[in-house]
């Protein structure tokens, strides 16, 4: 079984909740993440908060393997800081192929006038991803200090695929921050929708089971960017949706839940099933609900909305911060995820 997860808008939609949900609640053997340290997802688990920008949300569940494929580019230090605070040294696995980005490469970006007006996290992503396409970035097969956990990922996904195992596929960032299908130059230095995701990992589209587009329950943007329906700061924190981004501790433009993207983002990804996230932002008796017919009825009703509009299951409803503060619908609606 593959299963990717997409995020649907322009990032920090709670893609790694939803992996976390997942690998926790389903049988996946393996978790990877695609994408880079630009893109933070947060965790939050038995209580603790862990806040990820190179492992798998998936590392919640002991059992799983924790793979960084060949399209995905990491920093030494960021690794080896995650491996210690997550504790997961014995099972990670990085492709030999995998980008290292180094302090030049933030260096580069640092001051980069066209970077900064796009509102960029300046991570040295776009640098190093610049470097690979020139052929002079430096990979993880390079580096005497990944030798120990260096592996041919697309080899061991696509055998774990013959055998019948699970896969579970974390995407970065969010659709419209697409190189190619987003709202170009206030994109990320990659493609973000369900292709990008397989051809980072060396499978092709054939093998997916399940993509499963991921939207917020209202619409957020860090950085420059058009956001159409934007609401003022003063509405928003009046509303009780203020955030902040997780690698820059930016404050988030917000705007409300828009159909016209979603539907567009379903299209561009090939999307078999929707996770909606945050439900309690909107409906606040939702908050930690865990069943369905325990959802206030003006949620419901709302999912219900969201489903017949788009056309597609809401499988997945987050209510809470908790990992588990999920509404799984899978069952009822006869996915097998
Ligand atoms: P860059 O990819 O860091 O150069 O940033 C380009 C644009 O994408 C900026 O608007 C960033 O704020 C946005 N961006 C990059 N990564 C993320 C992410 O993980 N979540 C949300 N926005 C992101
Ligand atoms: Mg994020």
């Amino acid at each position: 079984m593959l299963t990717l997860i997409v995020g649907g808008f322009f990032g920090d939609e709670g893609k790694g909740k939803i992996a976390g949900y997942i690998a926790l609640s389903k049988n996946y053997k393996y978790a990877v993440r695609t994408g880079s340290i630009n893109a933070g997802h947060t965790v939050v688990y038995n209580g603790r908060e862990y806040k990820l920008r190179t492992i798998s949300a998936g590392f919640v569940n002991k059992a799983t393997k924790l793979l960084i494929p060949p399209g995905a580019l990491i920093r030494l230090d960021v690794f080896f800081h995650e491996l210690r605070e997550l504790n997961v040294e014995d099972r990670v696995f990085v492709d030999y192929n995998t980008g290292v980005i180094t302090e030049e490469h933030v260096n580069r970006e640092r001051g980069d006038s066209i970077l900064k007006s796009i509102g960029s996290t300046a991570q040295g992503v776009g640098a190093a991803m610049a470097d690979r396409v020139l052929r002079r970035l430096k990979l993880a097969r390079d580096y005497p200090a990944l030798a120990k956990f260096l592996t041919d990922v697309p080899l061991l996904i696509n055998n774990a695929l013959d055998r019948g195992d699970g896969v579970l596929v974390e995407g970065t960032q969010g659709t419209f921050l697409s190189l190619y299908h987003g709202t170009y130059p206030y994109v990320t230095s990659r493609d973000t929708t369900a292709s990008g995701i397989l051809s980072e990992l060396g499978v092709g589209p054939r093998r997916v089971d399940h993509v499963v587009v991921v939207f917020k329950s209202y619409v957020t943007r860090v950085g420059e960017g058009p956001l159409e329906g934007e609401l003022p700061a003063s509405e928003v924190e009046k509303m009780g949706l203020a955030e902040r981004g997780t690698v820059t501790g930016r404050l988030r433009r917000v705007a409300p839940f828009n159909f016209e993207l979603a539907e567009r983002s379903l299209m561009l990804n090939s999307a078999t099933l929707i996770a909606i996230t945050k439900i309690d932002a909107l409906f606040r008796e939702a908050r930690h609900v865990r069943k369905w017919e325990d959802l206030p009825r003006d949620a419901r009703a709302w999912v219900e909305e969201v489903e017949s509009r788009l056309n597609k299951p809401v499988v997945l409803i987050g209510t809470g911060e908790e990992l588990e503060d999920v509404v799984d619908r899978s069952r009822d609606l006869g996915v097998e995820l």
